[in-house]
């Protein structure tokens, strides 16, 4: 699913948006030229060294003169910062109570392929998913919450029913303790391995499943989703992928053809995944410093909303005969590993 990047186009893109003005911070960077944050430290420090760049505090600042007759100005929206949506005042209180609720959630581990998004991004999630029609899905069911997107969607739907389905037990507890917090009756959280095919209560239930698969489990999850979803034509899948707008590649739309699934929207750089200090050890990083960025980033994927039809069907049926190594992959540990 994860084409490489062309590590040319990767320094040229770059480049480009600092000398531009587009993006002059890590983070901002990062939203511009989606690459992970390791090859876009390696490809800013090579930069440095050949002199194309400097750094003033945060910023990074092309050396080049600026072309003003050959830079595409920017006009992401400033608001929303390139996600479409806008969290309306009246509810922006809600927010701070996700966040403050979610600083207590279990720290994430590397079982599991577990890589949560910034808090930002699952509040927005829960937003995007129901701008659409505004008619409040009556079941959303999660596969995997360590993002804890769930909690926004409880929130913003007191009376809607909030399932996830989740592997690790201590997520499992910590949702189900934050629904009795929140008074929540529909919220609830289900021990459930991916591997097991879907119990029948939830079979075609969910107006709106949700999940964000690391690419060894992306075929196993959204097969499951679709297992999950409701086929009258009010089911969606909301899920996200690596950048595809920056490598191109067929695979995935070939995907979600053979699955009969109507690719509804797509957004870049909607989800941005937490930067964890792990990931700034190596000596050969420069650590970024992003005062004025609100959480700080390690790499963005895009969102693609899925509308799941009459005849969509999943690619892996029934239950899967795979050992750990077999599904979550060598390459979707091997960013930890290096770390250890
Ligand atoms: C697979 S992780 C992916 C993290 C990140 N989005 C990424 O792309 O690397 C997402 C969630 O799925 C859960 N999960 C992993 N394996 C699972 C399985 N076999 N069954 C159910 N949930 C699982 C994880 O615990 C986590 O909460």
């Amino acid at each position: 699913m994860r084409a490489r990047p062309n590590y040319d186009l990767v320094e040229r893109i770059v480049l480009r948006c600092i000398a531009a003005g587009n993006a002059s911070t890590f983070n901002q960077i990062l939203r511009n030229a989606p690459v992970n944050d390791r090859t876009l430290r390696v490809c800013l420090e090579k930069l440095i060294q050949s002199d194309q760049i400097y750094k003033i505090g945060d910023k990074f600042v092309s050396r080049a003169e600026r072309n003003a007759r050959n830079i595409v100005p920017s006009c992401e929206c400033p608001t929303c910062e390139g996600r479409s949506i806008v969290a309306n005042p009246e509810i922006s209180a809600k927010f701070t109570q996700f966040v403050e609720i979610a600083r207590r959630a279990p720290p994430f581990i590397q079982d599991y392929n577990q890589r949560p998004v910034t808090f930002d991004t699952a509040w927005h999630r829960a937003l995007f998913a129901l701008q659409p029609n505004k008619i409040p899905p009556k079941r959303v069911i999660l596969l995997g919450d360590d993002d804890l997107t769930s909690i926004p969607f409880a929130m913003l739907l007191p009376d809607s029913e909030v399932i996830v389905l989740e592997a690790d037990k201590r997520i499992v507890d910590f949702l189900n303790i934050v629904s009795e917090e929140l008074s929540h009756d529909g919220f609830s959280a289900i021990e459930y391995d991916a591997r097991k095919k879907v119990d029948d209560r939830y079979l075609g239930t969910a107006d709106l499943a949700v999940c964000d698969p690391s690419s060894t489990l992306f075929e196993l999850f959204i097969s499951r989703c679709i297992d999950l979803s409701a086929k009258d034509g009010a089911g969606n899948i909301l899920t996200f992928v690596h950048p595809t707008y920056f490598v191109q590649d067929i695979g995935l739309q070939k995907l979600f053809s053979d699955m009969n699934l109507v690719i509804r929207a797509m957004i870049p750089a909607f989800n941005r995944y937490k930067l964890h200090d792990n990931d700034i050890c190596s000596n050969q990083d420069i650590v970024p410093i992003n005062s004025s960025d609100k959480e700080t980033i390690a790499f963005v994927e895009s969102l693609v909303m899925l509308g799941v039809c009459e005849d969509s069907k999943p690619v892996i049926v029934g239950d899967l005969d795979l050992n750990y190594e077999e599904l979550y992959g060598e390459t979707a540990t091997r960013r930890f590993d290096k770390l250890k």
